[in-house]
C-alpha cells in the first residue's frame, strides 16, 4: 500500500508551455526521483493520463502492471521526449514513410509499431518482437521525460477495463493506494488515448484509432500508401493484444443508439424503459427535442455532433460521471465515424453490451 499524493502543476506554466520552469517544479523533481528508484508514476498527456515507469526496467515495469490489475500479454507503449532516445528502443532501419509521419506527428498522439531493440525487455513489449513508441506533445510529459532522462513505458492510468482517465481524480478513484504519486495537470485535451499504426511497405494498419484521425493520415501519404483501419473483431490473436479486452465500461450496461429523438423514443418505448433508472447520454441537438418530449429518463449532454473534438475530450469523463449514480441502464447515442468520431464510436464498441444495429 502507498499514500498516493496529488502534485499539481499550475495551469498557467502547461498553457505557455514553460517547460524549463515545469521541470523545476516539485512535481517533477519527486516523480523523477522516484522513475529513477524503479517505482511508478501517473502523469498527464495530450491524450489521457499515463502510468509511467522506466520501460528498461524489468521490476519497475512489472509494477504497472499490477497497480493496473493488466493482463501480461498486453504490450505497453514507450513514450519519448526526443528522436534521439529512439534508436536504443528499436532494431532496423527506419523507412521513408514512417520518418515522414515522425516529422509530420511528433510530438502528438500517434503511437508507431517499430521492430524492438535488444535493450527492452520482453516484460514491456508482452514478448512481441516489436515495440510501440510515442513522443507526446504536454507540456508535462516532455518535462519529465527530459528530466527523468530516461524513456518511459506507459499503459493509460485506469484500473485495467475501466474508462481511460483524462483528470487527475479519475487516476485517484481507481488507483488510491496502488502508486505514490499522481502529477496533475488539469484535463487531457485530446481524451481519448494515441492512434496505434503498423506501417508495412505500401500499407499503413491502423491498429488502433485514435487521436490522430485517419484522415490526417491520408492527407499526409497522399494516394501513395493503402490505409485501414484493422478490425480485430473475430481475430483469436488481434496485432494490438489489447483490442481483445472488453475496454472502457462502466459498471452499469451500456447501449449505442442511433441518432435523433425519434430512435431515442422508440428504444425506450420498446423496452419499457422510460424511468428515472435510465440514463441517456445525447448530442445538444438530440436534446433540444427531448426537452419537448415525453422521456422522463435523466439527459446528460455529450457536446454538440457540430463539434466531434468536444465529444472526445469529455467521453470518458461522462461515462464515468454516469457510473456513480443508481442507473440501471445507459443509452448512449452514436456519432459520425469520421475524423476523431472513429475513436470515440471505437471506445463506445468496446464499452457497450448493445449497439442498435447487431451483428454489423
Ligand atoms: O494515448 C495513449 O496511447 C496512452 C497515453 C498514456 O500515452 N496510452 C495508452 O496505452 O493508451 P494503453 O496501454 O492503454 O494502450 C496501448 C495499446 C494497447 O491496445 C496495446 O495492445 C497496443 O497499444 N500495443 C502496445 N504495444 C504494441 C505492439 N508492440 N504491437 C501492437 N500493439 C501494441
Ligand atoms: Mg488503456
Amino acid at each position: 500500500m502507498y499514500k498516493t499524493e496529488i502534485l499539481k502543476i499550475k495551469q498557467k506554466l502547461i498553457e505557455q508551455k514553460e517547460i524549463e520552469q515545469i521541470r523545476r517544479s516539485n512535481a517533477i523533481k519527486k516523480a523523477s526521483k522516484l522513475l529513477k528508484e524503479g517505482q511508478v508514476v501517473a502523469f498527464p498527456t495530450e491524450t489521457v493520463y499515463g502510468l509511467g515507469a522506466d520501460a528498461l526496467n524489468k521490476s519497475a515495469v512489472k509494477k504497472i502492471f499490477k497497480a493496473k490489475g493488466r493482463p501480461v500479454d498486453n504490450p505497453l507503449i514507450i513514450h519519448i521526449a526526443n528522436k534521439n532516445q529512439l534508436p536504443k528502443l528499436i532494431k532496423g532501419t527506419i523507412s521513408p514513410t514512417v520518418k515522414k509521419l515522425i516529422t509530420e506527428f511528433w510530438p502528438g498522439p500517434l503511437t508507431i509499431i517499430f521492430k524492438k531493440g535488444d535493450f527492452v525487455p520482453n516484460i514491456t513489449t508482452a514478448g512481441l518482437d516489436t515495440v510501440a513508441v510515442r513522443m507526446p506533445s504536454h507540456p508535462v510529459t516532455f518535462a519529465l521525460i527530459k528530466e527523468v532522462d530516461l524513456p518511459l513505458a506507459a499503459p493509460s492510468a485506469n484500473s485495467s477495463g475501466f474508462p481511460s482517465p483524462t483528470k487527475a481524480e479519475h487516476v485517484y478513484n481507481d488507483l488510491n493506494g496502488k502508486i505514490p504519486l499522481i502529477i496533475d495537470g488539469g484535463i487531457c485535451n485530446i481524451g481519448v488515448e494515441s492512434t496505434v499504426i503498423e506501417v508495412k511497405e505500401n500499407k499503413v494498419n491502423i491498429l488502433r484509432p485514435g487521436g490522430v484521425p485517419k484522415e490526417n493520415i491520408i492527407k499526409v501519404l497522399k494516394n501513395t500508401h493503402q490505409i485501414q483501419t484493422v478490425d480485430h473483431r473475430n481475430v483469436r490473436s488481434p496485432k494490438s493484444p489489447g483490442m481483445k479486452y472488453k475496454h472502457y465500461a462502466p459498471h452499469t450496461p451500456l447501449w449505442i443508439i442511433k441518432s435523433g429523438l425519434k430512435e431515442i423514443e422508440q428504444i425506450l418505448k420498446e423496452h419499457n424503459i422510460n424511468n428515472n433508472k435510465t440514463l441517456i447520454i445525447a448530442t445538444e441537438e438530440a436534446i433540444k427535442n427531448i426537452e419537448t418530449s415525453k422521456i422522463e429518463a435523466e439527459v446528460y449532454n455529450m457536446g454538440s455532433i457540430k463539434n466531434l473534438d468536444l465529444i472526445a475530450k469529455q467521453l470518458f469523463d461522462l461515462l464515468r460521471k454516469s457510473d456513480h449514480k443508481e442507473y440501471e441502464l445507459i443509452l448512449i447515442e452514436e456519432v459520425p465515424q469520421k475524423e476523431i468520431g472513429e475513436a470515440v464510436m471505437n471506445r463506445l464498441k468496446k464499452a457497450a453490451v448493445k449497439i442498435h444495429k447487431e451483428g454489423e
